[in-house]
């Protein structure tokens, strides 16, 4: 009868052939597998080689996948960061003021172009004591490295080639970089912070000097009239005579004063009214007049027909040409002709201080033309600076501030022109003032 158990040889075979069918599939996904690593390892070493094994396979193709989209992500990032670092690294170049990067030993692990420019090129790997000798920056920057605090600053100034005053920073960055950078060193110019300073506490000095000379003068004739001349009619006659000037000068003065700080406050807004330079010069001229007969003095004007209009303030360009004319008859001899001429200038006569307004305009010229003394070569720079005289004692004794060439030169500043100064001592000086005709 039949028992029911099968025949044990065929079972055996079908086992047999299932295992032998798997040992295919597992070598096979184990090559895939290989494979993949393989293409993983290539694109993590940068050099991908051929394209991504085992498409047919599903599972694997999901895996490729997915690491392709991982491959994606990583690479955006990647040049996502070198963007941010190449962003990083020219806004470093770009900070006007110098800045070093330093390492523990006060290597220098970079440096802006501004810190090239100031020490020069190939900064890197160098001790910045080889090229920033100042004891007081060396002191703070140690400190700084030692770990006396986050930063110090103090201030340096470099002698050569031109004087400069630093503000020195060093500061220790936070955490250990991998370049070795482990405190920055910036220094921010003060140069012209310090001139500014200079300037403004000399202005003071001198303004209350100038003022002073003539208060003097005022009390000590007060007292005078008050005590000892008290009844005498001559001398009384005579100091109160002095007292007027005097306090004619003071308030000439403060005059002056006032308008050149109002000059000076205006003069970034251009002045937008048409003015007719030639009728202008004429009044100047006209008003300078009576000065210059007492001279027996002459103004000449040869004004060009047709010359352009500028655009000015009309009050201050009558202050310009009268404070001109004014140095013109006061230095001028006596029985010499003054002359001015206006006229329009071709490019190859202006001069080589002109600007960028100047050299995109047309241009007018003025000149004043005196028969003085002259001007050594030594003041011309400095004339121009408030309360500089060549001969202070007889400009005193005309009357004059010192302040009239330095409105002069706020003016023409403002009028975005120049002014310029020939002078042969003992024969004359000529004051040219250059402006950019009105347009149309
Ligand atoms: N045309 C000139 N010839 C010779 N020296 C001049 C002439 N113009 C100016 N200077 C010199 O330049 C100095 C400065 O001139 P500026 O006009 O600023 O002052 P000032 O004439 O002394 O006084 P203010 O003009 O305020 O009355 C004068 O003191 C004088 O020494
Ligand atoms: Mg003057």
């Amino acid at each position: 009868a039949a028992t029911g158990h099968m025949a044990p040889w065929p079972a055996f075979g079908a086992w047999a052939a299932v295992g032998a069918a798997l040992a295919v599939m597992v070598r096979s996904h184990l090559a895939d597998l290989d494979a993949l690593a393989r293409w993983i390892r290539s694109l993590a070493s940068g050099d991908e080689s051929g394209p991504p094994p085992g498409r047919e396979d599903t599972t694997l193709a999901e895996t490729v996948a997915a690491v392709g989209g991982l491959r994606r992500i990583w690479q955006q990032k990647s040049a996502e960061l070198a963007e941010s670092a190449r962003r990083n690294e020219s806004l470093l170049d770009n900070l006007p003021d110098p800045l070093l990067l330093l390492d523990p030993a006060r290597r220098v692990v970079r440096a802006n172009q501004a810190a090239a420019r100031l020490f020069g090129r190939d900064l890197a790997g160098r001790d910045m004591a080889a090229f920033l000798r100042d004891p007081g920056v060396l002191d703070i920057t140690e400190a700084v490295l030692a770990g006396q605090g986050p930063s110090r600053e103090c201030e340096f100034t470099q002698m050569v080639p031109l004087e400069r005053v630093f503000l020195a920073r060093a500061e220790r960055l936070q955490g250990q970089p991998a370049d070795g950078g482990t405190a920055i060193l910036t220094l921010h110019d003060l140069t012209t912070v310090k001139r500014m300073e200079r300037m403004r506490a000399d202005f003071v000095a001198n303004a209350s000097h100038e003022l002073r000379t003539p208060l003097a003068a005022l009390s000590g004739f007060i007292e005078t009239l008050q005590g000892p001349a008290r009844d005498d009619e001559e001398a009384r006659e005579k100091f109160l005579g002095i007292m007027g000037q005097q306090a004619g000068r003071m308030s000439r003065l403060v005059a002056d004063l006032l308008s050149l700080s109002r000059i000076e406050l205006n003069e970034h807004t251009q002045p937008g009214e048409r003015v007719d330079l030639g009728r202008l010069v004429a009044t100047a001229a006209e008003a300078l007049k009576p000065l210059a007969q007492a001279k027996g003095m002459t103004i000449r004007l040869a004004v060009a027909p047709g010359l352009a209009a500028v655009m000015a303030q009309p009050d201050e360009l009558a202050q310009l040409f009268q404070n001109l004319l004014d140095n013109a008859v006061k230095y001028g001899r006596d029985d010499t002709e003054v002359e001015v001429t206006a006229a329009a200038v071709t490019a190859a006569e202006l001069p080589r201080a002109a600007g960028t307004p100047l050299r995109s305009d047309p241009v007018v010229r003025v000149s004043i033309r005196d028969r003085g003394e002259g001007i050594a070569k030594e003041h011309l720079p400095r004339l121009t600076e408030r309360f500089y005289r060549v001969d202070t004692a007889r400009s005193r004794k005309m009357g004059g501030t010192g302040l009239g060439l330095a409105i002069v030169k706020h003016i023409v500043n403002r009028h975005r022109g120049l002014l310029t100064i020939d002078s042969t001592v003992g024969e004359g000086t000529t004051f040219t003032v250059w402006l950019p005709a009105a347009p149309g």
